[in-house]
């Protein structure tokens, strides 16, 4: 399973990418707004950073202005995927992205009958969120069974890059389901390695390592 991370926070994406943990990056217009910082210049920064897949989003909404957007973005490294929106212009933009041999992520994902028509339109990764469709008392977790079902079923190649990651649940399930990517936020991929029994486990061994007298050199 590969880990991206959710955020154009480059000091959190630092310290994740140097223990080996980021396999690529996604950003969206409320990940650079929340950064406070220009679109091209962090985008730029995490690129030289992380060599996996960084997501640049573009933020038209007609397919002629998505692909001069996402030109633009692209010229920004060779690892960026353009992020495009599934609507019909995200998908026109995403075709034209595709037929030149260019990264494309169709994000804002909510069904499999859209995630068919983003395979269909040659998408490197479609985004399907767990999260929203959770916190709209949907299942997201078996939307993403049920993309990697279909998928399976016709081998589409795009990737299922699970996002909208909520808990250390989230990604274990979407592991045992097999999506090919999550992208969580960084506090969220950290929080994996947390659980009450290692604490508890880790105490008591010190405690009674106390009571050695011993030291290891
Ligand atoms: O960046 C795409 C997606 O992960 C956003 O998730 O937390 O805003 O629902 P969220």
């Amino acid at each position: 399973m590969k880990f991206f991370v959710d955020t154009a926070d480059v000091a959190a994406i630092r310290e994740l990418n140097d223990l080996g943990m980021v396999d690529g990056v996604t950003t969206n217009p409320s990940l650079i707004l929340k950064s406070g910082r220009d679109i091209i210049e962090v985008t730029r920064e995490i690129c030289a950073m992380v060599s996996g897949p960084v997501s640049a989003e573009v933020v038209a909404t007609d397919a002629r202005t998505m692909i001069s957007e996402g030109l633009a973005l692209a010229k920004i490294a060779p690892n960026i995927a353009i992020k495009v929106p599934l609507t019909w212009d995200g998908l026109t933009a995403c075709k034209a992205f595709a037929s030149e041999g260019r990264m494309v992520n169709v994000t804002l994902c909510f069904s499999a009958a859209q995630a068919i028509l983003a395979a269909k339109a040659g998408a490197s990764f479609v985004s399907p969120f767990v999260g929203r469709l959770d916190d709209n008392n949907h299942d997201g977790i078996q939307l993403i069974e049920d993309i990697r079902t279909i998928y399976d079923n016709y081998g589409f190649k795009t990737e299922i890059l699970a996002a909208s990651i909520r808990s250390v649940n989230h990604i274990t399930d979407c592991a045992r389901i097999g999506a090919d990517v999550i992208t969580a936020p960084p506090a969220v991929i950290k929080a994996m390695a947390n659980h009450v029994l290692t604490d508890r486990g880790l105490e008591q061994f010190l405690k009674d390592w106390g009571k050695t007298g011993q030291k290891i050199n």
